[in-house]
């Protein structure tokens, strides 16, 4: 099987597109990604059939702890969502194309729409452990694009892309709306897997950033690449280095995420329960 890794990626995310909606019986409208703490929302939504990631053209199975390897599809009201129950990390090693690779498949599969999700570091003390939040903007510390290299190929857009705004205020209203105690915020995006240093951690604050993770932005730009309009929700999982003084431990990450994970869950299935009456009434 081709990797989503080679030469050519946008061929091989149509090549995954068309086995999805062969496989699920139609086009979608959109992708959901469940990051850590997210997972309870496959259960809240119920799914009308489902394949394992390995099946599919191009993509990698998860191997973070805490991330699935299914793709679903649900029905929300009139809309059509893929539901991936995990995903692939830059710092797993297969390369930025992996990375991207469900949200290139999803838009090949008709998707106009993803929600994004992840546990993230928090650097609002205010906010606390278990705060939800709406990304407002990135700041991409990864050192990678997802349109390193040949330039996509006609008719879809050049290498040269405008984030000015990457995360759909539209959508962040419609999140607000259903949740008003989600906070907003600015995510610095890290490559991982290491936790960030506490001077690191200094450093973005100055920059503006409200919370870090190891996810989420590589994702946002190829999206954005393609004209797919972007909501992404981060779960404070812990406070970021240095602000307590505590050591972080991904088990904690885990830990509140699972504690979370029925709260956070169904804010995402009303979320997008949201999005497709909104969706509704723009068509
Ligand atoms: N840093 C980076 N990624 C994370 C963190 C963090 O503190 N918590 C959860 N994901």
């Amino acid at each position: 099987m081709q990797s989503a890794g080679v030469e050519d990626p946008y061929k091989v995310a149509q090549q995954a597109a068309e086995f999805v909606t062969k496989k699920f019986g139609g086009q979608h409208d959109v992708l959901a990604v469940l990051g850590s703490g997210w997972a309870h929302a496959a259960s809240v939504l119920d799914a009308t059939n489902e394949i394992s990631v390995t099946e599919i053209p191009g993509f990698t199975k998860p191997s973070a702890i805490g991330h699935g390897g299914t793709l679903k599809s649900v029905k929300v009201g009139n809309s059509r969502v893929l539901l991936l129950t995990g995903r692939t990390h830059l710092y797993e090693g297969h390369g930025v194309n992996a990375v991207v690779h469900a949200v290139r498949t999803a838009w090949f599969a008709g998707c106009k729409t993803v929600v994004l999700t992840n546990a993230a570091g928090c650097l609002r003390q205010d906010w606390g452990v278990g705060a939800t939040a709406v990304i407002s903007d990135h700041i991409n510390l990864t050192g990678f694009s997802p349109l390193t290299g040949a330039d996509a190929p006609a008719p879809l857009h050049g290498r040269f892309v405008d984030l000015t705004d990457a995360y759909s205020l539209r959508l962040r209203e419609i999140a607000k709306q259903v949740d008003p105690t989600l906070h907003e915020g600015v995510y610095m995006g890290y490559h991982g897997p290491h936790f960030e240093t506490p001077a690191e951690i200094r450093a973005a604050r100055v920059w503006g950033a409200d919370l870090v993770g190891m996810s989420t932005v590589m994702e946002t730009i190829a999206a954005r690449h393609l004209g797919m309009e972007v909501l992404a929700l981060s779960l404070a999982t812990n406070l970021a280095a240095g602000i307590t003084g505590e050591k972080l431990s991904g088990d904690e990450v885990l830990e509140i995420g699972k504690a979370s994970s029925q709260r956070v869950g169904t804010l995402l299935a009303n979320i997008l329960k949201q999005i497709d009456l909104a969706n509704g009434k723009k068509n």
